[in-house]
């Protein structure tokens, strides 16, 4: 017999788990977490060096986060706001590890385009509308309100091995977490900024800052949670 989405369960759960915006309240309990992370151990790792740390974020500390990653969100966008007024104004220069805000090269863009034209799709902001993107783009730092913020550390010196073995590692606790009943989404833009994950979390010497995530029950109401991006075919070379 051949597996299909339907009959075969892992291809299933693969294709059940989607990039979710908008959260209940209701928090994951510990033992839910802890088995999530135990199946994370799972992932495969360069030398087995399992180079990154991650650092989770609940209750009143992930609560600062929210407020001070939105603090600074909302301090770089009064200034662009000002400097539009007044050239002489200084507008903050984020300070993370990774350029986050990066052009993507030519071929990479389309695919940007797409997905970003289906997310403020959904919430109605035209193209021109730019209170309407940031009020969007706002609810990345807050990492949508997920009960759960997490962080992704990876060692400079072993990239990008260390990067790669993060990726593994965080797709196999989202796909674990899914089979729990538990959503997720992988929240980049979190990595804009350092400051704020060094005030909460003792980060060793020599980790940079990839990735933040978000994890969580999804909000079955919030029109967010029905966006699908695209999922093409893997792009397979020619031979020659
Ligand atoms: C490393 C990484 C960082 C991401 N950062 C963000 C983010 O900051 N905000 C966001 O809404 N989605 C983010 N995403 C989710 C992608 O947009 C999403 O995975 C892609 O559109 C495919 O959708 P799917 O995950 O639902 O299949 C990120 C994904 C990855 C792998």
């Amino acid at each position: 017999m051949t597996l299909t989405a339907e009959t075969n369960d892992f291809s299933a759960l693969a294709a059940s788990r989607r990039s979710t915006r908008a959260f209940t309240d209701q928090e994951i309990p510990a033992e839910v977490l802890d088995a999530i992370l135990a199946d994370a151990t799972a992932a495969p790792s360069w030398s087995n060096t399992r180079a990154f740390r991650v650092a989770l974020a609940t209750g009143e500390r992930a609560q600062r986060l929210r407020e001070r990653y939105g603090r600074l969100f909302d301090e770089e966008i009064e200034a662009h706001a000002r400097k539009a007024a007044d050239p002489d104004v200084v507008v903050p220069v984020p300070d993370g590890d990774y350029p986050v805000r990066k052009r993507y090269p030519d071929e990479l863009r389309p695919a940007q385009i797409e997905v970003a034209k289906l997310l403020y799709g959904i919430y109605g902001v035209e193209r021109g509308d730019i209170e309407g993107r940031n009020r969007v783009n706002r609810r990345n730092v807050t990492a949508f309100d997920a009960p759960v913020m997490g962080f992704v550390f990876v060692h400079e010196d072993m990239l990008p091995w260390s990067a790669m073995d993060a990726g593994l590692m965080l797709q196999t606790l989202f796909l674990s977490a899914k089979s729990r009943g538990v959503d997720s989404c992988p929240v980049g833009i979190l990595a804009t900024w350092r400051a704020p994950v060094d005030e909460e979390f003792e980060v060793p010497e020599g980790y940079t800052f990839i990735t933040g995530f978000a994890l969580g029950y999804a909000d079955p109401d919030a029109p967010i949670n029905a966006m699908r991006a695209p999922r093409p075919a893997i792009q397979l070379l020619e031979g020659k």
